[in-house]
């Protein structure tokens, strides 16, 4: 796909502008795409950013006319999107929406998209441009690939694109990953093909590599010589909402720590890039990943602490445990909790913790990586009997986005007191504007055809080789090491404490 660089942005960024394209969505009439997808891209139309050809057809099994689906996006964007819908607006953005009813399986539903995507092209200006969203099962990729390229949607003519946007879980292990993988390659190459990982379109996310490589003051103290350890925690006050199925086979450490955890440990530890392109960026991602010291055999239980929750209260509620949710096994050993020790074998951070915590049913909900530095030297302030705390920065990936620092400070007085303080940065109020949401950016993206917010294929597959030997020593060994109950409404497991203060450290409050 040719891109132009906005003229209004120049000097501003360097993000291009993408063509007019068509974005095919399967499983149109699944939750990511009323609560997420439709949303984003109507938000991008609403702040100038989306090519005025964009057009969405949805594809799924249900009968249903264009009126209709457009009917039911607009409830579902008036619901869910983070700006009002305004009518006007609304009108000229679902001019471009479109159903098409096929089942996924049905090679002549493909032939009818090709025609009905010719036809847009013609009457829309999008060029023959393409970007097939996969928010379906992963059990029908296969099946909906095969289809595409059978109808020759898989390529398009010179100067314009054809490319995939898979959604997770991508793979329930490594094996599954590579097949996964090798399925999406026979029919897209590697550079046509985006997989989501949502967090990686948080704009906090983003900014770890502005506030780590665009100031020069954090760069020099980077490392295992001042940084003592670091904590990334997700806390969730929900519980599984009605994905008792999926969660079931999927658990905390394959929901979140596979992707979206390990990607904010990469943002986190990796060496800066040679340059800004998605490669550079992913090289040295994968370099963390390869760096992770496996967790095996025993190791397991002294570095890893499960939980499932149980009956508890959220915000003074009575809220079910995990096993009597809604199509959850009543013996269910699925973890809803983990809280993780991972170390990484480099020379940047030999020796330093990462503490990883994931949990739902948690009393407050969200996300931060928070680096702790050293102590400062045990003379003048700092001495025994008068100890003073650490310095500590908090990225704070959601909610209430922005990067704090704690230091110390002398309480105004006439004796030297010391007490702990706050330097606080807040999108919020330091731009005034809200941040988009994680899906408009990498919707964007995709259209650009720029990878970098994206998982590639390695990527991937190198993380599943780290998680697997974890799910291996609690599911395939004799005696695994225990599943911990804990209160919902509770910050997980006692166990998950002990993890620390064995370390002589503890979990940073929320
Ligand atoms: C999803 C997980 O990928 O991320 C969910 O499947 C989880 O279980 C969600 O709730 C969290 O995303 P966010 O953006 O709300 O932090």
């Amino acid at each position: 796909m040719q891109t132009t660089t906005n003229p209004l942005r120049e000097g501003l960024a360097s993000r291009t502008m993408p063509q007019p394209c068509t974005i095919v969505i399967f499983g149109a009439t699944g939750d990511l795409t009323h609560r997420k997808l439709i949303p984003a891209l109507y938000n991008l139309a609403a702040d100038g950013d989306l090519p005025a050809a964009t057009t969405v057809v949805g594809f799924a099994r249900r009968d249903k006319t264009d009126e209709v689906f457009r009917t039911e996006m607009e409830e579902a964007t008036k619901k869910f999107s983070r700006q009002a819908v305004k009518d006007e607006l609304w009108q000229s953005f679902a001019s471009g929406l479109y159903y098409h009813r096929s089942e996924f399986g049905d090679a002549d539903g493909y032939k009818r998209l090709a025609d009905r995507l010719n036809q847009i092209d013609a009457e829309r200006g999008t060029a023959g441009n393409r970007l097939f969203y996969l928010s379906v099962a992963p059990s029908e990729f296969e099946g909906i690939l095969e289809k595409l390229k059978g109808a020759g949607l898989n390529k398009t003519s010179e100067g314009s694109c054809a490319r995939v946007i898979v959604e997770k879980p991508f793979g329930t292990d490594l094996p599954s990953a590579q097949e996964l993988n090798s399925v999406v390659a026979r029919t897209f190459p590697e550079r046509d093909t985006f997989r989501i990982d949502h967090y990686l379109g948080k704009e906090t996310a983003q900014n770890m590599m502005v506030l780590r490589f665009a100031n020069a003051i954090f760069e020099p103290l980077w490392n295992c010589r001042y940084i003592d350890h670091v904590q990334i925690t997700a806390s969730e006050p929900l519980g599984v909402e009605g994905r008792g199925p999926y969660y079931e086979g999927s658990g905390a450490l394959r929901d979140m720590v596979q992707n979206h955890l390990l990607q904010l440990l990469c943002l986190t530890a990796m060496e800066p890039p040679t340059d800004l392109t998605a490669d550079s960026i992913r090289d040295e991602k994968v370099k963390v990943l390869r760096s992770l010291r496996p967790i095996l055999g025993e190791d397991v239980g002294t570095n890893i602490v499960r939980g499932q929750y149980s009956a508890g209260a959220i915000n003074g509620k009575d809220v079910p445990g995990y096993r009597q949710e809604d199509r959850v096994s009543p013996q269910s050993m699925t973890e809803t909790f983990v809280a993780l020790r991972i170390m990484i074998d480099n020379w940047r951070w030999a020796d330093v913790p990462f503490y990883v915590r994931v949990g739902k049913r948690l009393p407050k909900g969200g996300t931060e990586i928070a680096v702790t530095f050293k102590s400062a030297p045990s003379v003048l302030f700092n001495k025994e009997g008068a100890k003073v705390g650490q310095n500590v920065l908090v990225i704070r990936i959601q909610p209430d986005e922005g990067v704090s620092l704690r230091m110390q400070s002398k309480i105004p007085g006439a004796s030297v007191r010391i007490e702990p303080v706050k330097m606080d940065f807040r999108y919020g109020t330091s731009f005034g504007k809200a941040s988009p949401e994680a899906y408009e950016r990498l919707l964007l993206d995709a259209m650009s055809g720029d990878a970098t917010l994206f998982a590639r294929r390695d990527e991937v597959e190198q993380a599943w080789r780290f998680i697997d030997t974890i799910e291996d020593a609690w599911h395939k060994t004799a005696q695994p090491p225990g599943l911990f109950e804990y209160s919902a409404g509770s910050w997980g497991p006692a166990e998950a404490d002990a993890l620390l203060e064995r370390d002589g450290r503890a979990w940073r409050k929320f």
